[in-house]
This record gives C-alpha cells, structure tokens and sequence, in this order.
C-alpha cells in the first residue's frame, strides 16, 4: 500500500531521530529542491539516471516528473524501513536496498558508461572523506562520456573540498539554489575537469567561427 505523505515524512523524521548523521535532513527535499536537482540532471539523453539516497521519494518523482522513462531509473537507499516507502510508492522502479558505494559496485558490472547522471541526496558532508572519496570514483566509473553528478548541500560551499576534487580529477558548480526549501539549499554538479575543458575549447571554437562567418 502507497503512504500517504504524512506517513512517509513521520517515518523519515523517525528515522533521523535513530540515525541522524545517516539520514541527514529532519524532513525530506521541497518540491523546489526536488525540481532543482531533476532540472540539473541529464533525464532526456536515453542513458540510465542513478539516485542515491532515495529517502521518501521526492526527488524520484521530480526525476520522472520532468520525463524520465522510470524504466531508466536505478534508486539506491541502504535504510530498510525508507526503502520499503520507495518500494511501495514506485512499484514500476528499479530500488537497492544496498549501501551507495556497493550499489555503485554492482552497477558497474551492468552498465558501465551507460549513466548519464547519478543524482545524490547523501548527506556527505556528515560522511567519512574516504567514503566520499570511494563514492565519486565509482560514481565516475559508471558515468558514459560528459556525465555528471548532482549532489545538494545546505552548507555555502561545495559538500567536497577542492582539494579532494581536484585529486579526483573534477570540478564542481553552482547550478541552482533552492530558497525556500527547509533548510534553503544548493544544487552542485561534478565534472570530470578534462570533459569540462574540451567543453570550454568547444565554445570558444564556436564563437570564433561565428565571428569569422560574420565579417
Ligand atoms: C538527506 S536524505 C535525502 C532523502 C531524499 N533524497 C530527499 O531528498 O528527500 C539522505 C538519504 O540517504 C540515505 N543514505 C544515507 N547513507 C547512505 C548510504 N551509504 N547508502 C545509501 N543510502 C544512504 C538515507 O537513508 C536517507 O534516506
């Protein structure tokens, strides 16, 4: 049987009330941040979509809200009673209910490359820097060409310092602020810094064509 939404936020609440640094939030996403991290995904390339943290499913239904087949959706969420949330409100979906970084494992014995976005509600700044360190790399993995990680925070800057990125060979971004979500957040995205540059060399090569044909 589906929860209704007060059911689903009382057991998520309950659930950071026993885990408070595993579950990260004391209610979960807004409808803005949902929306925010759906808009900053890749939904419409064809390629596999992968969520972390699935919690109550607000960002699972923003992702297939902004039509993302769900048969490209893999969910991961490694708490037992929040993953049976996720089960019963989305039956035609893909969920692990697995840690992220064996789930990402696992995954990439399947499909490789065929990810164009994995889309994190971790709360990876209360996490280990080893375990992010192993989530980006096999979250890296799994990504196809251009692919990207979405991640929130409610802190001001990047949830991963610069230094451990730039040891991972990525950049991160600003893409979107979610104001009125509670608490306010942003929307981050990971690139690999060698995609991001050819990206930049690409623009630039286009603007200049554009100018040459202009004059
Ligand atoms: C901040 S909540 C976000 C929930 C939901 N995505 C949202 O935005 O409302 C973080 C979620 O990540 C899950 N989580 C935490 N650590 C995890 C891990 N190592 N592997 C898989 N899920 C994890 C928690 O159980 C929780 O559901």
């Amino acid at each position: 049987m589906k929860p209704t939404r007060s059911r689903a936020n009382w057991l998520f609440f309950r659930q950071w009330l026993r885990n408070p640094f595993s579950i990260g939030a004391v209610m979960p996403s807004g409808r803005e941040l949902a929306n925010a991290m759906a808009e900053a995904s890749d939904s419409d390339s064809g390629r596999f979509v992968v969520e972390l943290g699935g919690g109550t499913g607000n960002i699972t239904q923003a992702l297939l809200d902004s039509g993302l087949p769900a048969e490209r959706l893999i969910v991961i969420e490694r708490d037992r009673r929040l993953y049976r949330v996720l089960a019963a409100r989305f039956p035609e979906i893909r969920i692990l209910n697995m840690d992220a970084v064996q789930a990402l494992e696992v995954l990439n014995e399947e499909c490789h490359g065929k990810v164009g976005s994995v889309v994190s509600g971790l709360p990876l700044l209360s996490m280990p820097p080893e375990f992010q360190e192993q989530l980006l790399a096999e979250s890296f993995k799994l990504l196809g060409k251009n692919g990207d990680f979405i991640q929130f925070t409610y802190g001001p800057v990047s949830p991963v310092s610069q230094r451990r990125l730039g040891k991972l060979g990525l950049r991160a971004q600003k893409v979107s602020r979610a104001r009125l979500n509670i608490p306010p957040a942003s929307v981050w995205r990971f690139v690999r810094i060698s995609e991001w540059l050819q990206a930049t060399r690409d623009a630039a090569q286009r603007k200049q064509n554009r100018a040459a044909n202009a004059a």
